[in-house]
């Protein structure tokens, strides 16, 4: 009896290990078309799935950057994200909009780049708006609508954002 429940456990065991490997091959497989898409994109980049990036050729990725599950891009008008950026889930960066001015709105697209720093982090929820700039080292709360420009090491959040106070680097990294 013991020996068959082993033989069960194992057997168990191997599927799921199975489903893990198959999981990991195929978001290994993503993130390598993601990379050849891309405008350029530098090293060690950590990309979470879902993860949504339109228009790839327009869009430019530092070293280091890390982005969790549920962003989404639209990189239609040029984006550039600087090295060690952090993107937080569930976060949208958009650098099109529509002329609503022109009545099948569909088929314009208005073009405004998004520039994201180095060093840069972005809180989960949040929308970054066509056209703006986000400074090295900023802080983006959660869920802020980001729809200007953010100063260099600014703690930026609310909806709209605005800045709220700047980052006085009054600790030591502790290992
Ligand atoms: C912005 C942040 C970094 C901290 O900023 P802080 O100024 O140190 O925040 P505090 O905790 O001192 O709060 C100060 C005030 O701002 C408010 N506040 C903080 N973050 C806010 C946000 N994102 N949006 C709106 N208000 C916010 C607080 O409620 C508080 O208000 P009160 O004074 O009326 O109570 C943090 O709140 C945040 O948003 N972190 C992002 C977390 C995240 O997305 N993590 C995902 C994984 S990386």
């Amino acid at each position: 009896m013991k020996k068959i429940i082993i033989h069960i456990i194992r057997r168990f065991a191997g599927v799921i290990i199975g489903l893990d490997l198959a999981e990991s091959i195929k978001e290994q497989k993503q993130v390598e078309n993601i990379r050849k898409s891309l405008k350029s994109c530098g090293e060690k980049v950590a990309f979470r799935f879902p993860l949504v990036i339109e228009n790839k050729h327009l869009v430019e990725i530092g070293n280091n950057v890390s982005f969790a599950s549920y962003v989404h891009i639209w990189g239609g008008g040029g984006v550039v994200i600087g090295d060690n950026t952090m993107i937080a889930s569930h976060v949208a960066i958009a650098s099109i909009d529509h002329d609503y001015c022109v009545k099948d709105m569909k088929k314009t697209v208005i073009k405004k780049p998004v520039i994201i720093g180095s060093g840069v982090w972005i809180g989960s929820h949040s929308f970054i708006f066509p056209g703006v700039k986000i400074g090295d080292g900023a802080v983006i709360g959660a869920n802020t609508l980001v729809n200007k420009n953010v100063p260099d090491n600014a703690i930026f959040y609310g909806s709209p954002g605005r800045v709220v106070k700047y980052r006085s680097f009054s600790k030591e990294l502790k290992n």
